[in-house]
């Protein structure tokens, strides 16, 4: 399947990036990075960054460096400064295309009918997109994104932080008529990296070492920040989506985007009940096989070469 990954790398954003890139059953056209855990530099640098680590050949279409109307949100208290703490990490060497991430999504949908778009950051160039290609919209297959939460936020208590950084374009995108399946807080919070995944990761070579570090000092912001032990694998989720549903168990509801709740703004409000009349517009994911989800992610991780 062909998809094109946009990101914030972003901790999660880098393991969604290498399990795809590692997964012989994607075809991953290109990576757009988007202002969301750090600036747009710091995102886009963090994605070249991860792909030369393994040598990875894909270009990286920085996109938009603001959200479409509130003020910039960024999240150094979880992935730090850079966007990527943690691991001494060799610089980026591949150059950023020329190209707008926003246009290389439109050639890319004008080429192929058959593409999934894989969101793991805030809606920003996803939404721009369609407001800029309204009569590409359509040419989407699927968009598979991790954001929102049925029960609970994460930078309030109502909203999570990929739909707060940006709630216009979120309601944009889930008012599209686009087939979405969302993976929400609610499923990220079951597939929990411990040290057992970390010793794991360690053990698989050089390279591997370094993303480890990068999971320890994440799991190290989620302690403080969360009091949690161990840290979601958020946007990994929507890969795996893609490589196994099987491992999830989903659901079918209208969602929408609360944008102008002085308490509840960037809520992803899920109408779990129908009770509001509308058609689903979301396949919701509600739980996941953790146990299968790790197998799967290391024996994937393990085509990585080595370089
Ligand atoms: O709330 C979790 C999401 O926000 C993840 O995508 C993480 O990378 C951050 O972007
Ligand atoms: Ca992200």
């Amino acid at each position: 399947m062909r998809i094109i990954l946009d990101c914030d790398p972003g901790h999660d954003d880098a393991f969604a990036l290498l399990l795809a890139a590692a997964s012989k059953e994607i075809e991953l056209l290109g990576v757009t990075t988007v202002v969301g855990n750090s600036y747009l530099e710091n995102t886009t640098r963090n994605a070249r960054t991860v792909l030369d680590l393994f040598d990875i050949d894909l270009p990286v279409f920085a996109g938009c460096d603001k959200p479409l109307l509130r003020n910039t949100v960024v999240a150094p208290n979880i992935h730090g400064s850079s966007g990527l703490d943690g691991a001494d990490l060799p610089s980026a060497k591949r150059p950023i295309e020329k190209l707008h991430a926003v246009e290389f999504m439109a050639q890319t949908l004008e080429r192929y009918s058959d593409v999934t778009l894989v969101p793991t950051g805030p809606l920003t160039n996803i939404a721009l997109f369609m407001l800029r290609y309204p009569h590409l919209v359509k040419r989407i297959k699927e968009i598979v994104l991790m954001g929102g939460g049925i029960a609970f936020g994460n930078v309030t208590p109502a909203a999570e932080f990929n739909i707060f950084a940006d709630p216009e374009a979120a309601k944009i995108v889930f008012k599209s008529g686009v087939p979405i399946v969302m993976a929400p807080l609610d499923l990220t919070h079951q597939v929990i990296v411990t040290d057992k995944e970390v010793n794991r990761m360690r053990q698989m070579g050089e390279k591997f070492n370094l993303l480890a570090d990068l999971l320890i000092f994440f799991k190290s912001t989620y302690k403080k920040v969360f009091g949690i032990e161990g840290v979601p694998l958020h946007d990994p989720c929507t890969v795996m989506y893609l490589l196994h549903p099987e491992l999830f168990e989903a659901k079918d509801y209208y969602v929408d985007v609360e944008t102008k709740g002085e308490l509840t703004y960037g809520q992803t409000v899920v109408d779990l009940w129908h009770s509001s009349g509308r058609s689903p517009n979301a396949k919701v994911l509600l739980k996941a096989d953790k146990e299968r989800f790790f197998n799967i992610f290391f024996e994937k991780l393990q085509n990585l070469k080595e370089v």
